[in-house]
């Protein structure tokens, strides 16, 4: 094809691509099927591939990430980006109003927005493209976080219609309430810390370092500001200026409401107070704006707020309850985790049975005693937790509620190590739940693999004694599984409080299914197999790093702390806790029998790093290419080199592609790392 045609088909199909994105994300009316969407990705693709030159940092195609961005760079704000002032009693919104009413002298219309919860971002766009998204940080400067934004589909990366030449547009990206709890349950499971709340999951997500990882996570965006150019006069209001983003393309909230007075606000704040907890996403409150640009301007700025807005904010639900007792939970990682159970109260729509009780430090701070009187609230958590106790209805005689000394589980003297708050049980290969968790990582899907088994079903292995390690499973017998069964009841994670009730059982098709994949996951590759002995801290990747450096368990084991931490990527906490879980002579003679089941502990010399096109070298790879960032990758590990994110002193080559961050530059140049481009990479391994 010729570059014209090309540079013509890629134009159409990219803004048929962002058109059928918007109608899905902003419109949430789909316009096409999951399967002809997909379909016209992969023809841009594919021409994007044949001309990398006509390759847009704007095309649809970079949306699924990949950058990765080591340092956010700090970026000044071209207009401060300021907070607005709170209140919490109508008392002061009616001030706010004959506040502004005074100083304006004229009639004023407002305009009520709900005040989302999650993280400020301010977009750049010029000529109608997305050039920069930066965070609020301190309001004055923020952290450029353009990559990871691009990935959020309902933020156009090309606009549409009339839009001003150049101009920012601020708004709030939050992560959806459901998506939250998944990304907390995947979390859970990986054994990765859990964020407290929407909002903080927001956060970190927008600071990863690897877009890729962003493109996974649903974050979502709602923009409710617009710093219009001088030019753009033309528009007069608030309202007006919204309807406006609307028509470029923007996801502009669909919940706002124009009000002449008092009465028509409360009515508002009063709507939005029991409704915002059926919305799919958290909000804290809401704003009052004066609607008119030319009132705003009257009434200015104080150094940190707009005199022009005012925000309401809800209190935190609360309601007062009882303790009945307190349950100690233990996690699959040892740690106990202390839990209220208390009279039911209705709070915020749903019926409060429970609430975590987080650690012995929050039990001693709160002072809680037996059959307290406590206070729950229902805040941005979507866990209730207890704020206080009413010590005037304590009973004259309650005891204070004691953290427990030893497992409830297993009997154990729990541990608390220095820094930590919470207690742990440490025999983490004799305690009922320590060793299902251990089993259900094992057997799980990035691992080893094993169908038919989950966590009902371990539990039933385990109650009838038949499995106590991963290696037991390969000792089932047909004979042993098939015809099992049992009621198994667990606590509902939707429903606090809840108990589900479901029957496990082993048919004949379960049964030899698990047997079949059993024999299956002898083939299994050695990285997979180590990340499945659940080492702390050995994810997917440090697996994978440890074996493509050691090649057998056996050298792993062996290695010394010094000579664990020389592999890339692998620093002192991990290298002192692999070094550890070989020290103990269970671990050891559990990887001998899966040994002698057959498993995979070791891997071949990928090839010989020496003779190789790159001879064992590290490279980073930043930017756009004309193959994907992942292709490049793989090249690399094919002839020898080694991948990193970061730039160090080991880094022997930095492989740039367009669109490079600045700071990654510069600090190649700071450490004298050679840059080179696509082509001479290429010649590198042609050569
Ligand atoms: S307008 C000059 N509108 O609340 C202030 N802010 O405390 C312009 N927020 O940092 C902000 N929802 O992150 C505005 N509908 C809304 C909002 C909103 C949430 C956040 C925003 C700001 C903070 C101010």
């Amino acid at each position: 094809m010729e570059k014209e045609q090309a540079r013509r088909q890629i134009e159409a199909l990219s803004k048929t691509i962002e058109q059928h994105n918007y109608s899905y994300y902003v419109l949430a009316q789909p316009s096409i099927s999951d399967f002809d969407f997909d379909t016209l990705l992969e023809e841009l693709i594919a021409l994007e591939k044949q001309f990398p030159e006509l390759v847009s940092p704007n095309s649809p195609s970079q949306r699924v990430g990949g950058d990765i961005t080591k340092n956010f760079e700090t970026v000044a704000h071209q207009y401060p980006m300021l907070s607005l002032s709170n209140s919490y009693s109508r008392a002061e919104i009616t001030d706010f109003i004959s506040r502004t009413q005074k100083a304006v002298n004229e009639t004023l219309e407002f305009v009520c927005e709900l005040k989302y919860d999650g993280v400020a971002i301010s977009l750049n766009y010029q000529n109608g493209t997305l050039q920069r998204a930066v965070t609020r940080g301190d309001g004055n400067q923020g952290d450029d976080v353009t990559a990871n934004v691009k990935t959020i589909k309902s933020i156009p990366l090309r606009l549409q219609g009339d839009f001003p030449k150049n101009f920012e547009i601020r708004g709030e990206i939050y992560y959806p309430k459901s998506s939250f709890l998944e990304l907390n349950k995947l979390r859970e499971k990986q054994a990765l810390p859990l964020f407290a709340n929407p909002r903080n999951a927001a956060a970190g997500t927008l600071k990863l370092q690897d877009s890729a990882e962003v493109a996974k996570r649903k974050l979502d965006c709602w923009l409710y500001y617009i710093m219009l150019p001088d030019e753009e006069r033309r528009i007069a209001t608030q309202y007006d200026s919204l309807q406006k983003a609307k028509s470029w393309g923007f996801r502009i909230p669909n919940n706002i409401a124009l009000c002449k007075n008092q009465e028509e606000i409360f009515e508002f704040i009063d709507d939005w107070e029991q409704a915002r907890h059926d919305l799919p996403f958290d909000i804290d409150g809401i704003v009052i704006k004066v609607n008119s640009f030319t009132q705003q301007q009257q009434l200015g700025f104080t150094a940190k707020s707009p005199r022009w807005a005012i925000a309401y904010k809800y209190k935190a639900e609360e309601a007062e309850t009882r303790l009945l007792s307190v349950d100690f939970q233990v996690g699959r990682t040892g740690a106990v985790t202390p839990v209220a159970n208390l009279e039911p109260v209705l709070l915020a729509g749903t019926t409060v049975k429970r609430a975590s009780l987080h650690n012995a430090d929050f039990i001693a701070q709160l002072g809680l005693h037996k059959h307290d009187f406590v206070m729950v609230e229902k805040g941005g958590e979507i866990i209730p937790k207890i704020t206080s106790v009413n010590t005037l209805q304590r009973e004259t005689d309650s005891l204070p509620v004691k953290f427990i000394t030893n497992c409830p589980e297993c009997g154990t003297e729990l541990v608390r190590e220095q820094d930590e708050a919470a207690w742990y049980c440490p025999n983490s290969d004799g305690c009922p739940p320590q060793i299902k968790g251990k089993i259900e990582h094992f057997i799980s899907r990035k691992a080893l693999n094993i169908d038919g088994l989950g966590e009902g079903r371990i539990a039933l292995l385990f109650d009838q004694g038949l499995i106590k390690n991963a290696a037991d499973l390969y000792d089932l017998s047909y004979d042993q599984l098939f015809g099992l069964e049992k009621i198994i009841e667990t606590p509902d994670e939707d429903n606090p409080g809840n108990i589900i009730i479901r029957k496990v059982s082993f048919r004949e098709k379960t049964s030899k299914n698990i047997l079949e994949s059993l024999q299956q996951s002898k083939t299994v590759p050695f990285h997979r197999v180590l990340y499945g002995l659940g080492i702390r801290y050995v994810g997917e990747t440090v697996a994978k790093k440890l074996a493509d450096a050691l090649l057998s368990i056996k050298k792993i084991a062996q290695a010394t702390i010094e000579e664990l931490i020389e592999i890339d990527e692998i620093g002192d906490v991990i290298a002192k806790s692999v070094h550890q879980y070989f020290r103990d002579e269970k671990h050891i003679q559990l990887v001998e029998r899966l040994k002698e089941k057959g498993l995979q502990f070791e891997q071949e010399q990928k090839a010989n790093l020496e003779n190789a096109k790159l001879g064992g070298q590290t490279f980073v790879v930043s930017g756009i290419f004309s193959r994907s960032r992942d292709e490049i990758k793989q090249m690399i590990d094919d002839n020898g080199g080694k991948n990193s994110s970061s730039i160090s002193k080991k880094t022997a080559y930095l492989l740039a592609g367009e669109n490079m961050g600045p700071a990654k530059k510069e600090q190649a140049e700071k450490l004298g790392v050679k840059i080179i481009s696509e082509t001479e990479f290429m010649k590198m391994i042609s050569g």
